[in-house]
């Protein structure tokens, strides 16, 4: 038997989602807060299979871990370098920024292939390129990184390619490194700055918040800090898609308006019903779509590649034609032959997705084959006539807290059910 998502569509939702914190820049203060070799305190971690996925990778290198109602205390006094479980490892892609951590304390690290949602190709090289720029050496041995550290020194990395993840790990083993590295073509994304102040607050030096230059004067003592997680723009984009399609009237709590700018000029062109109230609150009403429109994912503070997904189910119910260019990712399109099935009718050609918007979907049993694409599916669903069931609530469990009690409270009539799917 398996867990799945059971939704009866085309229901008039309505009422208030609480966001929760940022999974993306969790998965970084976790691993980054091991550098105090103190306490260090962070509100408003979400209770996701990511964070107990970093914890139990914590715990083997003799960290303390307390986590009581979103608060997460890490007591890293007695941390030990020990190999990492590569089984939990392997569970989440951003486990790699125990590489930078670790590296730069004990000076080598052995570490196999990397985890995280089936996105197509997902390459280090521009991490390993980073980190040998400031004097590791590195080499795959069956299957296996190793990398040299004896020889750490500041230096001045410039990306080829824009990378939220090589830039988190740059970071995280220049501070540890005395002298003065500069980092050229860094990402910008909200978890990369908000990091930043973290580590400011355990003592480091970083100059250059928020632009692609960053100036760290590595080897200062860090110590224990207090620190608040953002709340999630992934999932505010999520769930403003939801309201747009299918609300009477659904109010967003807690939401950063700059960080979800890039979908409310969407909205703008697409005449969505919505308003930003009290300052941190989004309100959007189920809004018809008569055209179409096109929209390139791009790096911070572009549209989000995160939000492709979600945009294409609400999309593909339209008068009009849209385009989305999908530029990070060859293959973040998973999504796109359930919602065919779903009656909707888009095609991919490259990289460019065309919506030919459809006036219903209908629904039917569909498969989440990662984070962002199952929670796509939640949203077609919510749309579509009948019902959908819809498989991967594993992934959903990644990245959205309590998915379906929140919309539960906001009146979808949605379940967690078992099937049997025959399979062995
Ligand atoms: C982060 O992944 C996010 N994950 C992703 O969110 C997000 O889609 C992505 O940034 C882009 O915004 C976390 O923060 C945990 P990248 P990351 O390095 O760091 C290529 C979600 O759903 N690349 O910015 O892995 C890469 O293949 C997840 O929450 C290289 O070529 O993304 C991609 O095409 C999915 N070489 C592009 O760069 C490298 O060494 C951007 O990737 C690294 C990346």
């Amino acid at each position: 038997m398996e867990e799945v998502i059971r939704i009866k569509g085309q229901k008039l939702l309505n009422g208030t989602v609480q966001i929760s914190g940022s999974k993306n820049l969790c998965v970084a203060l976790i691993p980054a807060s091991i550098l105090a070799r103190d306490v260090v305190v962070i509100h408003n971690i979400p209770p996701i299979s990511d964070v107990y996925n970093l914890i139990e990778i914590l715990e083997t290198l003799d960290i303390c871990v307390q986590y009581h109602k979103d608060t997460l205390i890490i007591d890293s006094s007695n941390v030990k370098y020990r190999d990492l479980d590569m089984t939990a490892m392997e569970r989440l892609r951003a486990s790699y920024y125990f590489y930078s951590v670790l590296l730069g304390m004990y000076k080598k690290l052995e570490a196999k292939s990397i985890g995280g949602c089936r996105l197509g190709e997902r390459p280090i090289d521009l991490h390993i390129k980073a980190f040998e720029q400031l004097g590791a050496k590195f080499e795959i041995k069956n299957n296996s990184y190793y990398f040299d550290g004896s020889n750490l020194h500041s230096g001045h990395i410039v990306f080829d390619k824009i990378s939220v993840g090589a830039t988190i790990n740059a970071v995280l083993l220049a501070i540890q490194i005395k002298g003065k590295t500069i980092i050229e073509n860094a990402a910008i994304e909200p978890e990369i700055t908000e990091l930043n102040k973290f580590l400011i607050k355990m003592g480091a030096s970083i100059e250059g918040l928020g632009t692609s230059t960053l100036i760290i004067r590595g080897g200062k003592d860090l110590h224990g800090t207090e620190f608040y997680n953002i709340p999630d723009r992934i999932e505010v984009g999520t769930y403003a898609l939801i309201g747009a399609a299918t609300a009477k009237e659904l109010t967003i709590k807690n939401v950063i308006k700059e960080h979800i700018q890039s979908l409310l000029d969407l909205f703008d062109l697409l005449e969505v019903n919505y308003e930003i109230q009290n300052k941190s609150e989004l309100i959007v009403r189920k809004s018809t779509i008569k055209k179409g429109i096109i929209v390139l994912t791009a790096p911070y503070p572009g549209f989000p590649t995160d939000l492709q997904q979600p945009l294409t189910s609400f999309l593909s119910v339209n008068e009009g034609t849209s385009v989305i260019i999908e530029s990070i990712y060859t293959n973040r399109f998973a999504h796109i032959k359930e919602l065919n099935e779903m009656g909707a009718n888009i095609n991919v050609t490259n990289m460019n997705i065309i919506i030919h918007g459809v006036k219903e979907l209908k629904g039917l049993v569909v498969s989440g084959k990662d984070l962002r694409g199952a929670a796509s599916l939640v949203l077609a669903g919510l749309m579509a006539k009948g019902e959908t069931v819809v498989r991967g609530l594993e992934y959903i469990n990644r990245g959205y807290e309590n998915m379906i009690k929140k919309l539960r409270k906001i009146h979808a009539n949605i379940e967690l059910g078992l099937e049997d799917f025959g399979e062995n």
